[in-house]
């Protein structure tokens, strides 16, 4: 019986690096349903600290987390940045934009800079797909996808459905997955990493997701990922108890994909006139930056009993902590986790 066969029958994570058996986290893709309950288990713990008024641990002491980014962030950067300092270790940001990089330095001849510097944990966001996994193919040390291109943002889709799962227990349906809930995901999943991620983490904790998009907006076989796909919004919000919304990535557009934001907004925007369509109790969803008026009304995104929004926020914190733990336990030389 395998690690996974294991957990089924014990209900039981295996134990120590068998838990999660990854140096790098580069993509949902890569893990199996019960590494992503283990890691959603160990973030709970930095939830609560993050709740003290004392937010600090050692478990990090005297490790240097470097935090390489390509492409602007706001809510990944800074959580990565918070969750190293808040774990005690020393943590530095590089900004593509004041790097050499504007003077021509290749990703591999940044990597190896990187790694020269003996860095302890790596966090990479950049705007070509793959080029997380080139990077932690070059280093000694774990790499941690922030978001590359249009592939994977794997701590969003952890935080997501942190997020998710803490928000259902609230409102009495706890669960350990998302076994028959039913998810939508609308917005511009040709160009979103979120999506991909998102539609990995929810089918494997059991959710019957809805992917809708504008034709031009959809990837063609993404049915081949397990999910139903919509053109029509109306339909695709019927009964629903999820809507993830997603604003359209400009930045990776050539050329033009929709006619105008106002009639995306028309057929494509969550208002909460069409809300209405989704399940009463339905929760609401968007990873940021949202673009209001666009892809999602500001009396839809401020609902404070449907919307999760800044509760997701809060989640990547944790999330990060406890990605940043588990990726360092073998250096750290934890018991059970060393190779
Ligand atoms: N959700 C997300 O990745 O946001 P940032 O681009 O601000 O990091």
């Amino acid at each position: 019986m395998g690690e996974q066969g294991t957990f089924q029958a014990t209900g039981r994570f295996p134990e120590g690096r068998l838990a999660f058996p990854h140096r790098d986290l580069t993509g949902i893709g890569q893990l199996a349903r019960h590494e992503i309950l283990y890691l959603l288990a160990e973030a709970e713990q930095w939830v609560e600290l993050n709740r003290q008024r004392s937010k600090h641990s050692d478990l990090l002491a005297g490790l240097t987390i470097i935090n390489a980014f390509f492409e602007n962030s706001t809510r990944t950067l800074l959580s990565f940045e918070i969750a190293g300092k808040r774990l005690g270790a020393d943590v530095v940001n590089m900004h593509a934009a004041t790097s050499s990089v504007k003077k021509g330095e290749t990703l591999i001849d940044t990597a190896i800079t990187l790694n020269a510097m003996r860095a302890d944990a790596i966090v990479i966001r950049h705007g070509s797909s793959g080029a997380t996994r080139l990077i932690a193919d070059k280093v000694d040390c774990p790499v941690l996808n922030a978001g590359d291109g249009s592939h994977e943002h794997p701590t969003q889709a952890l935080l997501d459905a942190l997020a998710l799962r803490r928000k259902l227990a609230e409102l009495g349906q706890a669960s350990e997955d998302f076994t028959g809930l039913k998810v939508v995901i609308c917005g511009d999943i040709l160009h979103s990493r979120v999506a991909r991620s998102n539609i990995l983490s929810l089918t494997a904790l059991g959710a019957c997701v809805r992917v809708c998009a504008p034709p031009a907006l959809m990837p063609a076989g993404i049915a081949a990922m397990g999910v139903a796909v919509f053109h029509d919004f109306d339909a695709a919000l019927e009964g629903v108890d999820v809507v993830m919304m997603l604003r359209l990535q400009q930045e990776r557009m050539a050329g033009q994909f929709i006619p105008s934001a106002r009639e995306y907004h028309h057929l494509y925007g969550l208002t909460r006139q069409r809300l209405a369509r989704a399940a009463s109790h339905a929760l609401v969803m968007h990873p940021g930056p949202m673009n209001r008026g666009v892809e999602i009304d500001s009396e839809v995104a401020d609902m404070l009993d449907r919307a999760i929004i800044t509760q997701q926020v809060e989640m990547g914190v944790a999330i990060r902590m406890a990605c940043l733990d588990i990726l360092t336990r073998a250096a750290r030389g934890v018991e059970g986790w060393t190779a």
